[in-house]
């Protein structure tokens, strides 16, 4: 079983993810790591983030890469989607995205365009949102915690400017799947939002079963 979990910056995917990739027992696939680590690579090269040329030559970094905590740092979720935008670099890590989503038992990946692009065939879909000033939010104390001192009107600037850049760019843009289900939290706690993941990817995965049953 795939399931796809996309969205935007703090919407909360990557927690529904872990916690679905748990619940189910699969391998998770955090893929905004991926574009982070090139994000993160071209900053250590000194290379240009806007050239596709430099992106793509950044996009053979080492594995221990994304164990690196700096992955998690703003400046580099900032890098990680000008680099995304190349449709070079996409094709350079599309791949090892697939290959991780084929995997025999299945698994969760969660990022931009897993129900779009990476796994169009995925057993199930969501693609979770909130409203950018409920995001900002998140994302400050998330920052705040990790020891950073930015304030909540810059996170709420990049944040906007980020949802623009990933939602207008040619390659593979953020859109909702047209079989996704919406998943809004931004009026739910974690546990909520989990318990409505799991109905959501229960009643897709249901909804097929009888579709293959009945022919
Ligand atoms: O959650 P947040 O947006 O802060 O970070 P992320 O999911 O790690 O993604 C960082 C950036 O990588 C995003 O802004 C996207 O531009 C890009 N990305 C992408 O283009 N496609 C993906 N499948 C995952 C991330």
């Amino acid at each position: 079983m795939i399931i796809a979990v996309d969205g935007p910056a703090a919407s909360g995917k990557g927690t529904i993810a872990r916690a679905l990739a748990k619940h189910y027992r699969l391998p998770y696939l955090d893929t905004g790591l991926l574009y982070r680590a090139v994000g993160e690579n071209v900053r250590r090269l000194e290379l240009d983030p806007e050239k596709e040329a430099d992106a793509v030559a950044a996009c053979d970094f080492d594995d221990h890469l994304l164990d690196d905590d700096v992955l998690r740092s703003d400046d580099v979720g900032k890098l990680a989607s000008i680099v995304s935008a190349h449709p070079l670099v996409r094709a350079a890590l599309l791949h090892r995205q697939r290959r991780f989503a084929r995997q025999p038992e299945g698994a969760v990946l969660d990022g931009r365009d897993i129900g779009t692009v990476i796994a169009p065939d995925a057993s199930a879909k969501l693609f979770v949102r909130a409203t950018p000033t409920i995001r900002a939010r998140r994302r400050h104390a998330e920052l705040r915690e990790r020891g950073s001192s930015v304030s909540i009107d810059r996170v709420l600037a990049d944040i906007r400017a980020r949802d623009l850049r990933d939602s207008m760019r040619a390659a593979a843009p953020m859109v909702p799947a047209n079989d996704a289900a919406l998943l809004d939290t931004s009026f739910l706690s974690i546990e909520a939002a989990i318990k409505r993941a799991i109905e959501l990817v229960e009643r897709q995965v249901n909804l097929k079963a009888e579709n293959a049953a009945h022919g």
